[in-house]
């Protein structure tokens, strides 16, 4: 017998009937999609690791609370005060016994917060660009995100001559070497029936519930409008997130033209040829499209003032009019009284015909666009892309461009109002010598900085010990809101029973300080270099492994699982409902009698 009861174990015995906490079945082990490959949060025979994560205050979305966190084969099997080192679980009270187990590694986070591990929607790990490769693969690039707190990312699978089966197959080969759980979006460049048919394929059977439309880098991966439509409307039909990097491609290749007719090559003339203005445009052209189509959109590195605008007008905005009952309440955002009756449809030019009992109600719904933030853009300028020396300014070179300084603050507000909702890093990382193939002329600098490493820790300095969003926020927006958005949640994104256990111990009183010497990625810059600030990750736990500790990163190649993820998430609620509504508001075809004369 490995346990020895206590006393008042003993006693509850009498009254309830108790089982091991490894007995309880999992709640997120009922579905076949959104478990990983090797199922049901059980990494290895090996990693029948027990925590008890003592004395912490335990933070979730929603609510944070004192709690002891117990950690059984990679699960989180009870949030309790008070959990001494092994818990039984008794009927009908939960986590009434305590045994002493001698295999429970206990960790004292007195002080400190015990959270979600972050979450990254937005990676690029061994992505190859410009005939060269990240250097940053799905190991490095893994070992880097623990150290700093992220225990999860999502990376961007790119097809191989537009196919997408040929680019899982090469994504599967490099992510192998995983040390952490990872999930995939799917990259479109083409559209045809094939494409059609797997992205089909994709969605049911591979696990991939977004897919990334490029708007800029023309001749290589951006699509047309027409091919966008297309996209969007087999996105909706599948229930998957369509997801844009938007800018105008065309117009960002005709600035990149005058910029080198006016003599301009180096790293600024980068940030001189991608305006804002045209970020704007892109961002506000997609968004119309996908209220066209009536699809939920996500906007993949918000960058600008202007793109964050689209979002948030499109976010307050009615694309949806309803016709609501007359004399029904002043509080119309609220309330939703008759089933809304002649709704029209679209942005402009509509016409709305309510009856005699109904009047017109022109605010109640936003439209369904989720904007996503990356850390360069929160907390850089783009001062740097002057740098008289051409190493430091181009490690700052990314698509859409670092901005001048005023966007990153107004990106930090959006975020704390929600009209941003989660913060990614597009972490896509080239040494100096691979920048260095663009010396005479910018557009043949790799793009891409890093941040899967620090993006933890400069949104806890930047945004929560600034006061402008709270500790549960902080959790929602690296965590939580990027599982609920990708239909992961409440597996990851989340401290309670059942959940995987990836959690980081923060310590808000502890400091930490970037730079190259020290960071983890394979790259031999760091955008943050010299960055100091308060709040510092001192524990990560994956899939129930400790593997940062004292600063020292105890990482396994090939322990990361493939999280599926499941189609139609919360954003597609009620989409069904708008469009049966668009259909009968049509009063259409008109029926009308030719005239035989
Ligand atoms: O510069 C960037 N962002 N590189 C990665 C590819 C992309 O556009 O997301
Ligand atoms: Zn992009
Ligand atoms: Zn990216």
């Amino acid at each position: 017998m490995p346990y020895h009861f206590s006393l008042s174990l003993s006693l509850s015995l009498l009254l309830f009937t108790c089982f091991p906490s490894n007995s309880l079945s999992n709640q997120f082990c009922k579905t076949e999609i959104g478990i990983g490959e090797v199922g049901c949060g059980i990494i290895s025979s090996s990693s029948t690791t027990k925590l008890l994560i003592k004395g912490g205050t335990v933070v979730n979305a929603h609510h944070q609370e004192f709690a002891d966190v117990y950690v059984e084969d990679g699960i989180i099997v009870a949030v309790e005060p008070n959990l001494r080192n092994v818990i039984y679980t008794c009927y009908p009270l939960v986590a009434l016994g305590y045994l002493v187990g001698d295999d429970v590694k206990v960790i004292d986070a007195t002080g400190k917060y015990v959270m979600p591990g972050g979450i990254d929607p937005h990676t690029h790990l061994a992505m190859e660009a410009l005939n060269t490769e990240t250097v940053d693969d799905f190991f490095s690039g893994q070992a880097a995100a623990l150290a700093g707190g992220t225990t999860m990312h999502i990376d961007f699978v790119i097809p191989v001559n537009g196919s997408l089966t040929a680019g899982l197959e090469v994504y599967e080969e490099k992510a192998k070497k995983s040390c952490m759980d990872y999930g995939f979006h799917m990259v479109i460049t083409k559209f045809d029936d094939i494409v059609s048919r797997d992205m089909e394929i994709m969605v049911k059977e591979r696990g991939i519930n977004s897919f990334k439309f490029f708007l800029a880098y023309k001749g290589v991966l951006m699509v047309n409008d027409e091919l966008l439509l297309e996209g969007l409307k087999r996105c909706k039909s599948l229930g998957a997130l369509a997801m844009v990097h938007a800018e105008n491609g065309d117009a960002v290749f005709e600035g990149q033209k005058r910029m080198i007719q006016l003599g301009i090559t180096g790293p600024e003339g980068h940030a001189l040829s991608r305006p804002p203005l045209l970020e704007g445009e892109a961002t506000a052209r997609a968004i119309r499209l996908a209220a066209f189509v009536n699809t939920p959109l996500y906007v993949v590195h918000v960058m600008s003032i202007d793109a964050m605008e689209e979002i948030a007008r499109a976010r307050k905005s009615d694309y949806f009019p309803k016709c609501v009952a007359l004399f029904s309440s002043p509080l119309p955002s609220l309330t939703f009284i008759k089933a809304p009756r002649n709704l029209s449809f679209g942005t402009v030019n509509r016409v709305v015909k309510c009856t005699s009992t109904t009047r017109f109600y022109s605010r109640h719904i936003g439209q369904r666009v989720i904007g996503e933030p990356v850390v360069s853009g929160l907390v850089l300028d783009d001062s740097r892309l002057w740098d008289s020396d051409f190493t430091t300014a181009s490690k700052y070179v990314m698509s859409p461009p670092i901005r001048a300084s005023g966007h990153g603050k107004a990106l930090q507000g959006a975020l704390s109002n929600g009209v941003l909702q989660l913060v990614g890093t597009d972490h896509c990382v080239f040494n100096s010598t691979q920048k260095a193939f663009g010396i005479d002329d910018f557009r043949k600098i790799p793009n891409g900085v890093n941040g899967i490493e620090e993006r933890m820790h400069l949104v806890w300095d930047t945004m929560v010990e600034s006061g402008q969003i709270s500790v549960t926020d902080y959790v929602r927006v690296t965590s939580t809101e990027c599982a609920k958005i990708f239909n992961i949640y409440p597996r990851k994104g989340a401290i309670i029973a059942g959940s995987d256990a990836d959690i980081i111990i923060l310590n808000p009183h502890s400091s930490f300080e970037i730079n190259a010497r020290s960071h983890h990625s394979r790259t031999d810059t760091n955008v943050y270099e010299g960055r100091r600030g308060k709040g510092k990750v001192e524990v990560t736990i994956a899939g129930g492994r400790v593997v940062w500790e004292n600063n020292e990163l105890k990482v396994v190649p090939g322990s990361g699982k493939y999280i599926k993820m499941a189609p139609f998430n919360y954003l597609f609620s009620g989409i069904d409902r708008a469009d049966a509504s668009y259909l009968s508001s049509l009063n259409a075809p008109v029926n009308r009698f030719k005239s035989t004369t």
